[in-house]
């Protein structure tokens, strides 16, 4: 997804999160009411043009969250977030960071599918609230936003994904590792070996976690900031 200007002046995850941590109990009727919410939510125009809504995968006690950025086409019609290409190569990486299923959730951004895959302003601002509160039961030790417009929705400061991409910094006391996204790894063969580089870089931070496969060689960068 193209990511405009005015998404990096839009209000981050962070000024939803004092009415998150309002949602403190982490009882399953809890995650529940919030799915139903979420799953009714109609705040913008991509309400009435969802075949699902995609809320969640994985985990509710996950130490690592992946946050993509939308749901496409196959996400759209399984109401689950990566199922289709760009979820195969984020499941590829998974199994090389040995992470279990009980480790690790996978979330998006935005919860419907913008048609065109394009970005649409009145769904981000109608989604944040929703991300803080996913965020706020999951608790996670870390999360690893994929590509720019997740990123962005935490720490713009950071941007342009190129930059990001690959060095550990922290998020509101979690540990927060930006990747490009999955689908741009198909694009050239220089993005594949940033993704394949990134994501050793991930398995050596996850090791020192005691998450995931354990150390491995790594070739990048990744340092606590
Ligand atoms: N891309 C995303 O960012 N999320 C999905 O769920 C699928 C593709």
């Amino acid at each position: 997804m193209v990511l405009p200007e005015r998404m990096r002046r839009l209000p981050t995850v962070d000024q939803f999160w004092p009415s998150a941590r309002r949602t403190r109990r982490r009882s399953l009727s809890e995650w529940k009411r919030l799915n139903r919410e979420i799953d009714r939510c109609r705040r913008c125009s991509l309400g009435s043009l969802r075949t699902h809504v995609v809320i969640h995968r994985g985990s509710l006690r996950p130490r690592v969250l992946f946050v993509g950025e939308a749901p496409g086409a196959s996400e759209d019609r399984a109401g689950i977030p990566f199922v289709g290409t760009a979820g195969k190569r984020l499941d590829r990486l998974v199994a090389q960071l040995g992470l279990l299923e009980s480790e690790l959730a996978i979330i998006n951004v935005f919860k419907c599918r913008p048609p065109g895959n394009t970005f649409n302003l009145e769904a981000a601002l109608a989604c944040r609230p929703f991300l803080a509160r996913q965020i706020e039961f999951l608790q996670p030790i870390m999360i690893v936003p994929l590509g720019a417009n997740a990123v962005s929705a935490f720490r713009p400061d950071l941007l342009p994904i190129s930059h990001a991409a690959g060095w550990l910094s922290r998020w509101r006391g979690l540990l927060f590792f930006p990747m490009i996204h999955p689908a741009a790894a198909a694009r050239s063969n220089a993005l594949r070996r940033r993704w394949e580089r990134d994501g050793k870089s991930l398995l050596k931070v996850l090791s020192r976690l005691g998450a995931g496969a354990g150390p491995a060689p790594v070739s990048s960068p990744a340092t606590t900031s």
